[in-house]
């Protein structure tokens, strides 16, 4: 069998086929898949990546990359008995660098380990989302991941400064080497970032870190109807660099509430909801916060607010927003994960709410978002007793009236969670027929062989 040649350079403990590691390595949290690998294999460094590259090209073997497995766009499932590479034993930070502030790491280190490394020596990793203690630095590259802190911060794309990856061919390539500048050509390190998987193996990094923020103050706000969201946005951006805008529905604070693990600090209940989190940048900051959010309470934008006091209400206050995702689990979400330009939130929105109400009047709808990203999760939960494939069929439905409004709006049908399994029938909507020609003829370039996750994306 194909798969015994790999212990002639891995070991026996970095190869399995028991069924419960086949089924656990083989997906990620993306739901309405089923997982079907033939093996899974855990390299330690960028030379075994490499000979299992060769291995899977002269066998015909496709291979999926796999990190943290927290994926919401089936990116990281195996559903072909496709061999899994798990990037997890590749878990070591290498190197810092204390006059640029980087740090050389495997691409198996989970981004709360990054997070805390930086911590540790006064600095700061600012790409933060609520998988942090499971996802992986790997995995976030793979995905351009986004998160909380874009408004201020930017993507993951934004601290890469050099990348170790092994393409399809098993070559290794070493991007960028950590230049700050560097004019010598493609920068093909932004190819591999956001490319989930499909141009080869992203196995080291360099990462930037930067400076602490000074004192972060979070706010939660209740908001009485949709108009009042960008209004509110557009008084507090206007004042501050704001470090987060984060925006739920009561429908989410119902299925966090249920959870019994946090509960709203307002009294008073309304339909929407924002976190506002500034950076305290000098004396007069919060006092500016406290008039607007005065302010904003006598035009009747906000009807109840409230400023955590210290560091436990801020984390509780953020509980309410990051715990949604795992709230709503167990109902077998459908995720769309959509992006507009800020200035077209309003629009979309206004538009978004009408569908939903019209075209799903029996499904609980939760929908959030990084509204000062321009980015929209809207999640449809499925009924227990509705089965998996009529489920999908309505959801589908209101796909195409849903993109075709992003498409209208010049948006994009995937802002963060990338394409993988599950939008690539809709790229057609964001990217143009001689854009996805050029992405094809990319991929081919990098993985003539066509043995990286294959059907993904493309
Ligand atoms: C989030 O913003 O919480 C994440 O993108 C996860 C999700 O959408 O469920
Ligand atoms: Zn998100």
């Amino acid at each position: 069998m194909n798969i015994d040649k790999l212990s002639t350079f891995l070991g026996k403990e970095q190869i399995s086929t028991e069924p419960s590691t086949l089924k656990l390595y083989g997906k990620d949290w993306t739901k309405h898949f089923t997982a079907n690998p033939s093996a899974i294999v855990f390299p330690k460094n960028t030379a075994e990546v490499k000979k299992i590259v060769q291995w899977a090209i002269e066998t015909k073997t496709p291979l999926v990359p796999s990190g943290g497995r927290t994926g919401l766009s089936a990116g990281a499932y195996a559903t072909q008995k496709e061999v899994v590479v798990s990037l997890e034993k590749m878990n070591q930070i290498l190197d810092f660098d204390d006059v640029e502030r980087t740090v050389s790491c495997q691409a198996g280190v989970v981004t709360e380990a990054l997070q805390n490394y930086a911590l540790d020596r006064n600095l700061y990793y600012p790409v933060d989302f609520a998988a942090r203690g499971s996802s992986q630095i790997g995995g976030n590259i793979a995905t351009n991941a986004g998160g909380i802190k874009v408004i201020r911060y930017g993507l993951t794309r934004d601290w890469v400064k050099g990348l170790t990856v092994v393409t399809g061919k098993g070559e290794i390539l070493e991007l960028n080497k950590s230049l700050v500048k560097n004019a010598s050509g493609y920068d093909l390190r932004h190819l591999f970032i956001g490319s989930e998987g499909t141009l080869g193996f992203i196995t080291e990094c360099q990462i930037q870190l930067t400076h602490q923020p000074k004192e972060l103050k979070v706010f939660l706000f209740a908001l009485p109807q949709l108009e009042a969201i960008m209004e509110v946005y557009k008084s507090f951006s206007k004042n501050f660099a704001l470090s987060a805008f984060e925006m739920f529905t009561d429908v989410a604070l119902k299925y966090v509430r249920k959870q019994g693990h946090v509960n709203s600090p307002l009294e008073i209940d309304a339909p929407y909801y924002v976190l506002v989190e500034i950076e305290e940048e000098n004396d007069s900051s919060l006092d500016i916060a406290m008039e607007l959010f005065e302010l904003n309470l006598e035009k009747g934008l906000i009807v109840d607010g409230t400023l955590a006091q210290n560091s436990q209400q801020a984390k509780d206050i953020w509980r309410l927003r990051e715990d949604i995702t795992e709230a709503t689990t167990e109902y077998s979400p459908y995720k769309n994960d959509v992006s507009v330009r800020v200035s077209k939130v309003h629009e979309f929105i206004v538009s978004m709410d009408k569908i939903l109400k019209a075209d799903y009047p029996e499904f609980d709808v939760v929908w959030f978002g990084h509204i000062g990203d321009g980015n929209l999760h809207i999640n449809i939960l499925k009924p227990q007793q509705l089965n998996s494939e009529t489920f999908m069929k309505k959801c589908h439905d209101v796909d195409d009236k849903l993109f075709a409004l992003i498409e209208k709006l010049g948006g994009s049908i995937s802002a963060e969670h990338g394409v993988g399994l599950v939008k690539k029938p809709f790229l057609h909507h964001t990217r143009s027929p001689e854009e996805i020609a050029y992405m094809k003829a990319i991929k081919t370039a990098f993985d003539p062989h066509q043995i990286l996750n294959p059907g993904k994306m493309l």
